[in-house]
């Protein structure tokens, strides 16, 4: 994939420390709303005490409103950043968090350790996302819910969106915020790069999932989510 031109965990490293900030400056707190969201989407009718993946937990922002919203869950948060996730270890609520420094191309878990997982603004940055998509198919049970919240690329042309908000204002917001211009030119290029959101379900169906729902969180499709079974 075209994101190989860029080392994403060396971008992931540099701005560990603002990223949270940049989030919330350049989604105006909505990123919060999102992925509360997505957890009620994922924890609706889970079993008692489930295992939960967090896939690219970043800063912990997703693996601690599991726990918020399911405070008996296993909630194990894995990314090959460690900056991102020491910089989330501080948070209120992570020290029930079990993080583990683990690439999604090799995931260091049993087929079938999770009875749910989540994966919030990962998979577009995967190098190799058939092989991140598989082997999160082989770590959720058979029945299992696994649900994306990501930034697809738009199915159709937004020239007001894209061309004045993802490609400029964002970046510099981003770049305002964590002082680094080039990870925040990153993002549109990696959304204007990356799978739509048809696309993207295709490849779930392809590695396995029978059962494969998107929906957009903001009209256009700004941010959606996907869940599958
Ligand atoms: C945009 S951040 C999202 C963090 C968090 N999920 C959130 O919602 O804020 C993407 C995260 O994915 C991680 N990541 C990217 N490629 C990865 C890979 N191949 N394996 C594990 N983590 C990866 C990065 O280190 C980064 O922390």
């Amino acid at each position: 994939m075209a994101q190989a031109a860029t080392d994403v965990r060396a971008m992931f490293d540099r701005i560990a420390g603002r990223y949270d900030t940049a989030n919330r400056v350049m989604s105006a707190g909505l990123d919060v709303l999102w992925r509360r969201r997505a957890m009620r989407l994922l924890l609706d009718r889970l079993e008692q005490s489930p295992w939960v993946l967090d896939l690219g937990a970043g800063t912990l922002d997703g693996a601690i409103e599991i726990l918020h919203q399911r405070p008996d869950a296993n909630v194990v948060a894995a990314d090959f950043t460690r900056a991102m996730l020491v910089a989330g270890r501080r948070k209120p609520g992570a020290a029930a968090v079990t993080l583990h420094a683990a690439d999604s191309r090799r995931l260091p878990y049993r087929d079938g350790a999770f009875g749910a997982a989540f994966s919030g603004f990962c998979v577009r940055n995967l190098r190799d996302l058939a092989l991140g998509l598989a082997e999160l198919r082989r770590v959720v049970r058979s029945g299992g819910r696994l649900v994306i919240l990501e930034f697809f690329q738009p199915a159709q042309p937004r020239p007001f969106w894209d061309g004045l908000v993802t490609n400029r204002l964002l970046p510099l917001l981003g770049w305002a915020a964590s002082g680094d211009r080039e990870a925040y030119r990153y993002l549109p290029d990696s959304i204007q790069r990356f799978d739509t959101r048809a696309d993207f379900e295709i490849r779930l169906r392809d590695v396995g999932f029978a059962e494969v729902h998107g929906q957009d969180l903001f009209p256009g499709g700004i941010a959606s989510l996907v869940e599958a079974r």
